[in-house]
């Protein structure tokens, strides 16, 4: 009884200090709401509706609020919507400078190297070098952004074309070119000049093959009567694509990619004839992929799919859709597959260690496969063996699997070909993946969606020093393990033989001294209850 009194006071302290806990918890947000923007992963995401009920905007203009941010030491203006903007927060200024690396800063090069290619730079930048193209009295606009990777030796183009007329299979633009000796347009690639890329992919192959430009472009305009205002138009976003193939997923996953980075620069280049971004984020629920190639398959639509639920449609269904009509708002030309940041460096080993980009893009494609990456972390861990069936096969894959199994009882080994899955099943197994195993292939880009603190390890044929997957395993922050491994035997002279299409042979001893490393790897996160033997 006496206790009573004071076990009952600890109660009501204990309530106390809890629900003031709550209160400064819910006052001060998440660390999230620390990072600036736009330029943090979270705001290259899609901006959330605004709340029912709030307020239509009356003056547009005010819809943006400018910011003003040193990157690479060029003082720049980017502008975002207020969605995310409360009367009752107060406006906040740019972070202290040393968040962004600037080019004058001490970096090493490699910091530098990284940061334009795989840091929210490689969007700025893109976004920065928007050029108009056409003379004022021209009907069509054409504005170009361009990302400089390479310096002066070489720009790669993306174009907006507004205000275009589809006949014929082709999207007619009335532009009349201005000089490119005027000032701005010096050291920028012109519409008949631009960046020519491996399988005929990217803007310059479009514009011969797609579009007529100028002159060609008039007799269009008149017939159809498109300057009319009363004319019926299609007031969408018309993305042209042309793949390089879309049956390679790494090939295929880059091309997309370059499409998600140039939607993203567009709302993110201010245009300068309407003081607003190229699209705003509603504009891209209005996006129509239309693939100009004529490849016959249909992989990975659901990733073309991903800003609009618009069937993507090939040309010839464009043509035949009912909707389609001749006045066209918007034609967008994406930045190539080829042009892609994560196709550089492949050769040579790089120590760029992270990548808001690459981590954006991970997580965008999740939540729209919607795929859960909740992980049981009381589970055994999970290896997976990409057995791939078709060309560069392990011939001695069953002798290695079988050999890893016995001496590893305690790891959930998984022998997959995921040319079995659907992309969705391949994903959910990644993402559950610690160790992903395979020989040197498309297989290994799927280290871009496995979880943190997991294991990628590669079997590269003989000789071949390539280093793209070494690279994505460190821009995800994840280990990497690689050997070599002989081709089989065959009647073929060496000299012959690609490794391409080659099978290969690897030694037991060796397969076990990878495995051994890869997988103590992941013993050793502290993840584990068992006890690591
Ligand atoms: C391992 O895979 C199984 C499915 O086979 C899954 O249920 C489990 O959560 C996975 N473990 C981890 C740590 O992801």
């Amino acid at each position: 009884m006496i206790r009573r009194p004071s076990s009952f006071l600890t109660i009501v302290v204990a309530v106390f200090v809890i629900f003031y806990l709550y209160y400064f918890a819910n006052q001060f947000g998440s660390p999230s709401s620390y990072l600036p923007s736009p330029v943090t992963d979270s705001n290259l995401q899609k901006k959330p509706p605004p709340p029912l009920g709030s307020q239509p905007d009356t003056n547009p203009k005010d819809r943006y609020i400018t910011v003003t941010e040193t990157v690479s030491s060029v003082t720049t203006k980017t502008a975002f919507s207020d969605s995310r903007v409360d009367s009752n927060i107060h406006s906040v200024a740019a972070l202290p400078a040393d968040y962004s690396p600037s080019s004058d800063d001490d970096l090493d090069q490699d910091a530098t190297w990284c940061e334009t290619r795989y840091g929210p730079t490689y969007l700025q930048t893109i976004a920065k070098n928007a050029r108009p193209f056409c003379k004022p009295e021209s009907q069509s606009q054409f504005d170009c952004l361009h990302s400089n990777m390479y310096g002066e030796s070489r720009k790669d183009s993306l174009c907006l074309a507004q205000n275009v007329v589809f006949e014929d299979l082709r999207f007619n633009i009335d532009c009349e070119l201005r000089d490119s000796r005027e000032p701005d347009l010096m050291g920028y690639p012109h519409p008949h000049n631009f960046q020519g890329y491996w399988y005929d992919t990217g803007p310059r192959i479009i514009m011969t093959q797609f579009t007529n430009m100028g002159s060609e472009a008039a007799p269009s305009f008149e017939k159809h009567a498109c300057s009319n205002p009363a004319t019926p138009r299609d007031d969408g976003y018309k993305v042209l694509i042309k793949r390089e193939g879309g049956r390679n997923y790494w090939h295929s996953l880059m091309e997309i990619l370059s499409f998600y980075f140039t939607i993203d620069a567009l709302q993110m280049s201010i245009n300068k004839k309407t003081g607003k971004p190229y699209m705003s984020p509603e504009d891209t629920s209005k996006i129509q992929v239309i693939i100009l190639d004529k490849h016959d398959n249909k992989n990975y639509f659901e990733l073309w799919n991903y800003f609009s639920p618009k069937p993507v449609l090939t040309l010839d269904e464009y043509v035949k859709d009912p909707s389609t009509k001749p006045c066209v708002s918007n034609v967008i030309i994406p930045l190539a597959g080829a042009s892609n940041p994560l196709w550089q460096g492949d050769w040579d080993p790089r120590i760029c260690d992270h990548s808001i980009i690459v981590s954006t893009i991970r997580r965008r494609i999740l939540k729209h496969l919607k795929i859960s990456t909740a992980r049981d972390l009381h589970s055994p861990i999970n290896l997976t063996f990409i057995d791939r069936k078709g060309s560069r096969k392990l011939t001695n894959s069953k002798e290695l699997t079988d050999a890893l199994i016995a001496a590893y009882p305690n790891v959930n080994v998984k022998v997959v070909d995921m040319a079995g899955l659907t992309l969705k099943e391949q994903i959910s197994l990644v993402v559950n993946t610690d160790v992903l195993v395979g020989v040197h292939g498309a297989g290994h880009t799927h280290a871009f969606f496995l979880p943190s603190q997991s294991s990628l390890v590669e079997i590269l044929p003989a000789d071949l020093k390539h280093k793209g997957f070494r690279n994505l395993a460190g821009l995800r922050g994840i280990r990497y393990f690689s050997d070599h491994a002989p081709m089989a035997p065959s009647d073929q002279p060496d000299r012959s033989r690609d490794w391409h299409a080659e099978d290969v042979v690897f030694d037991k001893d060796a397969f076990m001294k990878l495995m051994e490393a890869a997988i103590q790897s992941v013993a050793h996160r502290g993840f584990l209850d068992s006890d690591v033997s």
